[in-house]
């Protein structure tokens, strides 16, 4: 029988200075371990944690960074309200494995006199970067501040958001950071939800709304699997999904490259789903890979 000792996690290191991570940092290199990094912004969910796993199978070191970062979030988005909850994040990284947690607070991050940013690449320009003009450059400012402080041999992201993944893969890419960048799939709920810390926004009756969107996603993958080529057919099919669920503030509905997010407009290989539309006052991103059958 487990004793109450076996089973007691053991709590990651939580640090808040760029000094003490680059210390922590620092010791795990020189040990010659693997360092795996995970921004995130807390208010952790599964999706967060299969993350964390993958990084902990990946790598000697896993750090998680938590931290709101006040320039992704336009002046009408919801940085005020987004859920901080440090105590139980920590909490859930420690029954993960995580090693070190960062939280700097903002000055810690932008101190006064902080103006330098990064200019996105050109496939942040649609989708996300046209609904939420500064987005991209407020996203890829702060990894790339995050790669340079955790100094990580591989970062983690989710699939869920697939446009960032492309922009930081491109950014790294462009601005010869040596960081491995690996995009791990999405983490739905059982009824097909994808995992977000926005979903706790819903009320009960905007949850059972959302799922909309999941199976608008599938419905054009089983078009596509049942042989129908036209992104324009696919495109439609999803808006009538979401038309039947009375989901009607739609920011986006296409069907594009896996690598430029430019539209396609036949499938001629794989292709990616992408939505972005408001349930209430909460808005939603999901996509799906379509496999040209
Ligand atoms: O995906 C997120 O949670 C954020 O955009 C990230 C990558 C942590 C940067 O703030």
């Amino acid at each position: 029988m487990s004793t109450p000792t076996s089973l007691a996690t053991e709590r990651p290191r939580l640090v808040h200075t760029a000094e003490e991570l680059r210390a922590g940092v620092q010791a795990a290199r020189v040990a010659g371990r693997r360092i795996g990094l995970v921004p995130t912004m807390g208010a952790l969910h599964e999706g967060h944690l299969s993350l964390v796993r993958a990084a902990q199978a990946a790598c000697g070191l896993t750090v998680v960074t938590v931290f709101v970062n006040p320039t992704q979030f336009g002046p009408q988005e919801d940085f005020d309200k987004y859920p901080r909850t440090l105590a139980s994040d920590v909490d859930a990284l420690a029954a993960c494995r995580a090693d070190l947690v960062f939280a700097p607070s903002r000055e810690e991050m932008y101190p006064a006199g902080c103006s330098t940013c990064v200019e996105p690449p050109a496939v942040a320009r649609r989708w996300e970067g046209e609904c939420r003009p500064g987005h991209f450059r407020g996203v890829a400012t702060v990894v790339l501040k995050l790669f340079n402080l955790a100094q990580a041999d591989v970062a983690f992201f989710g699939q869920k958001d697939y446009q960032q993944a492309a922009v930081i893969r491109q950014m790294a890419q462009d601005l010869n950071v040596p960081v491995e960048i690996r995009v791990c799939p999405t983490v739905r709920e059982p009824d097909g939800l994808a995992m977000s810390s926005r979903n706790r926004y819903l009320s009960a009756d905007e949850r059972r709304q959302a799922l909309a969107i999941s199976r608008s996603l599938r419905w054009a993958d089983q078009l596509a699997a049942g042989g129908e080529r036209r992104a324009a057919k696919l495109a439609e099919a999803m808006q009538g999904v979401l038309a039947e669920a009375q989901i009607r503030q739609i920011d986006y509905v296409a069907v594009v490259d896996p690598d430029t997010l430019e539209p396609v407009s036949e499938l001629a290989g794989p292709a990616i789903a992408l939505i972005a539309a408001k349930v209430g006052t909460t808005r939603l991103i999901d996509n799906w890979r379509i496999e040209r059958t």
